[in-house]
């Protein structure tokens, strides 16, 4: 079986062709993925109307690629999958449409994928990892602690109150003057700073509910910075160090009370599975591992590549819904708003 996948939510336009093994994992045929990074970078932050507007003038050229790559036509496919949301609705649009017009040239399924789905099952394409896990999810708009049971049964044990901790590392970059996105700046600068110097707070962490708050910490930055300023540039290593830590801490500490809140929903989780941008972090990656080898659980995070957003990861949830026989129909709508877990009160935030 092999599968188109369309990725387009966000500031990634992408397309790739995923195969399912006899194993039951996935292979990459081709993953092209086209940033906007620099089309956004004056503005500090994804501008809708630019998204949108870049997607439509890649998308086509990107799957031609995709193909060529994988050295297939489009007869040679066995579903079209387009992630349908949760994102913004101009590029939501302009991947789904597209994947319904090929399914309806090519008479071919078509699956509407969620985004967040995408990310969660990621860890199959690559690791074949059996249900149910605990899947800590990383990105830009959200931060959950997710029991995964099944393709579409998905339990949220936890969430953030308020920022997702991508939106954190991209709001503190932005406020010391760095790069966007701010997750890889905060990273390099970290490297050399000094993560002693500034006692930053942990929210939310001892408590038993795996809930996640960021706006304090990233609050209490922007103090120390404003303290301090003007700002030399080891200040900002040693801040982004301090602050980076403090989200390494935050992390495992709710991941422990996530592992706990996991018994109560499921069996024992074959595995922790971190996925989303955030999760392509050095730092983060490390700190999980000394933490699986603490508690004796399995770890499983996909390549940095496939943590940011990308369409392997929409090509293998459409698979895994194909296999399923989870396809929709042409009328199928883009969903701006989309909770992996539709039982979940809404959180404060209003994202998830
Ligand atoms: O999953 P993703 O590519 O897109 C969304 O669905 O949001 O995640 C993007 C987020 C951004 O907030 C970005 O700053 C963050 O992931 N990110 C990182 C790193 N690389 C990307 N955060 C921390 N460290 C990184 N190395
Ligand atoms: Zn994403």
């Amino acid at each position: 079986m092999r599968v188109l996948g369309i990725e387009t939510t966000c500031d990634e336009t992408a397309a790739a062709i995923v195969e399912l093994n006899a194993d039951g994992g996935g292979t990459i045929l081709s993953n092209e993925v086209l940033s906007q990074i620099a089309q956004h970078a004056a503005f500090g932050g994804v501008v809708p109307e630019i998204a949108a507007r870049a997607h439509v003038e890649a998308i086509d050229g990107l799957i031609d690629v995709a193909l060529a790559k994988a050295g297939l036509e489009l007869a040679d496919l066995d579903g079209i999958a387009a992630a349908a949301g949760p994102g913004l609705i101009g590029g939501v649009l302009v991947g789904l449409t597209t994947a319904k017009a090929l399914a309806l040239v090519t008479r071919k399924p078509l699956m509407a994928v969620n985004h967040l789905e995408a990310h969660a099952l990621t860890a199959r394409l690559t690791d074949n990892v059996p249900f149910p896990y605990l899947l800590l999810l990383m990105s830009g708009g959200h931060t959950q602690l997710l029991a995964v049971r099944g393709v579409g049964d998905y339990v949220r044990l936890g969430t953030t109150v308020d920022d997702a901790i991508g939106e954190a590392f991209d709001k503190t970059a932005k406020m010391l003057g760095l790069g966007y996105p701010g997750g890889p700046s905060v990273e390099r600068e970290a490297w050399r700073g000094d993560a002693t110097r500034f006692a930053l707070p942990r929210p939310m962490t001892g408590r038993p509910n795996p809930d996640f708050s960021l706006s304090g910490l990233k609050t209490a930055v922007r103090l120390e910075a404003e303290r301090i300023k003007p700002l030399t540039p080891t200040d900002v290593a040693d801040l982004c160090a301090s602050f980076q830590a403090a989200v390494v801490d935050v992390i495992i500490d709710r991941t422990r009370a996530g592992l706990r809140a996991f018994r109560q929903v499921a069996d024992r989780p074959t595995a922790l599975v971190a996925a989303g941008g955030v999760a392509s972090n050095g730092a983060i990656r490390r700190a999980l591992t000394r933490f699986a080898g603490e508690t004796g659980v399995k770890l499983v995070i996909p390549a940095p590549e496939l943590c940011t957003d990308n369409g392997a990861m929409v090509a293998w949830a459409g698979i895994e819904r194909l296999g399923l026989g989870l396809t929709d129909d042409l009328l199928v709508a883009a969903r701006p708003r989309w909770p992996l877990d539709t039982q979940a009160e809404p959180s404060l935030n209003g994202k998830a």
